[in-house]
């Protein structure tokens, strides 16, 4: 028995990629031998997705891929098939997000998954699953963004919140999640020009050129903001916390600027700001169900589906060079059977 997927095969020295290659395989089910630890999830595979990270991992950038060989694909959605962990069984539907997947163990591109229960949840009632692996890491990422700035008190009538990234993966499920639960929504781009109107149809409200954000600024500045939640990291997420109003929140998950924070302790000891650190791959199961159930009831199904493009296996790499040359909006679905 074979089963088709991905493989990433390089070796790292001195934490630089050597000898990378990303293929569409038929690969032996051996391969998956000693996968998932004691008790094993088995999947059938039905969507993967793109996310950035894939995107690395793929084109042999470092700091993804952990081992080699290796299924990439930090997300899958699936059916399982057997399972030595109790609290799952066959025919269940399932999502993974993170967890190692596609990082330190095989992920989610290709046909078939052996992964450990740990970081798996069953999908909600009625959630469809090509939708489930749309949300994916991505909008995992900005559901547990918002449910952060909810735990910090946060309430629409507080003022606008500002989305960085806006026209990617978390930007725009962060955008249409806030903009239904009632926020005013800022989104901030630097695809004004091409991308305005599909982030005014998801829901911002305003939206400004990334450029305003990007450069170093004073340590206060102008107060613009209740809320910010960041993809970009470096001195966006600097001049953001600047900018933020006092008592306000601004969540970090991202470093599509950079992993720098070339910032000042201003705005957090005269401002009373608050940054909360966002982490998807090991958010604690009972985390995982809230946010997955909060998606499925603030997610307009119409807004994702808009947001969604669907791909095969074969279209994987270069809709991994796209993921990492910042032309890709929204989320990338990948039919792994397709
Ligand atoms: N902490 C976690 O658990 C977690 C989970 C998921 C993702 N992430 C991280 O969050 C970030 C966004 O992920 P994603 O899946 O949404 O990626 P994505 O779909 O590739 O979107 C990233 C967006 O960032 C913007 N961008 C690109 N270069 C930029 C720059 N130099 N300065 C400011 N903005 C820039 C672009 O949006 P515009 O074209 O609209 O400007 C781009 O579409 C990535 O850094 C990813 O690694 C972290």
């Amino acid at each position: 028995m074979s089963f088709r997927g991905i493989v990433i095969e390089q070796t790292v020295e001195k934490g630089r990629i050597r000898d990378h290659s990303a293929e569409i395989q038929d690969i032996p089910e051996s391969f998956l031998e000693g996968s998932g630890g004691d008790a094993p999830v088995d999947i059938d595979v039905m969507y993967s997705g793109i996310n950035y990270k894939d995107g690395l991992a793929v084109a042999g950038k470092p700091g993804v891929a952990r081992t080699s060989p290796l299924i990439p694909g930090i997300d899958l959605v699936g059916k399982v098939t057997a399972s030595k962990d109790d609290r799952f069984s066959s025919g269940q539907t399932v999502v993974l997000t993170g967890g190692g997947a596609g990082e330190s163990a095989h992920g989610g591109l290709a046909t078939r998954a052996r992964v450990s229960g740990e970081y798996l949840v069953a999908l909600p009632e009625g959630f469809d699953a090509r939708r489930a692996a749309a949300i994916g890491t991505a909008g995992f990422t900005a559901m547990l963004s918002i449910l952060a700035l909810e735990r910090e008190g946060l309430t629409p009538d507080d003022g606008p919140v500002v989305v960085t990234g806006a026209a990617g993966g978390v930007g725009s499920t962060a955008i249409a999640v806030l903009a239904k639960l009632g926020y005013s929504v800022t989104a901030a781009t630097g695809r004004v020009e091409s991308q305005g109107d599909y982030l005014r149809k998801l829901g911002a409200t305003d939206i400004i050129d990334r450029s305003e954000l990007s450069e170093k600024g004073p340590a206060l500045q102008k107060r613009r903001w209740a809320a910010g939640l960041d993809t970009a990291g470096s001195t966006t997420l600097a001049n953001i916390l600047s900018q933020t109003q006092d008592e306000g929140v601004v969540t970090t998950c991202g470093l599509a600027q950079g992993p720098d924070l070339p910032a000042t302790v201003m705005p957090f000891i005269l401002r009373g700001v608050t940054l909360v650190g966002i982490n998807s791959v090991t958010a604690p199961r009972a985390v995982r169900e809230q946010a997955w159930k909060r998606l499925a009831d603030d997610l307009s199904t119409d807004l994702l589906d808009q947001m969604t493009d669907e791909i095969t296996l074969d279209d994987v790499p270069a809709r991994a060079d796209a993921i990492l040359a910042g032309e890709v909006r929204g989320r990338t679905v990948v039919s792994v059977n397709g």
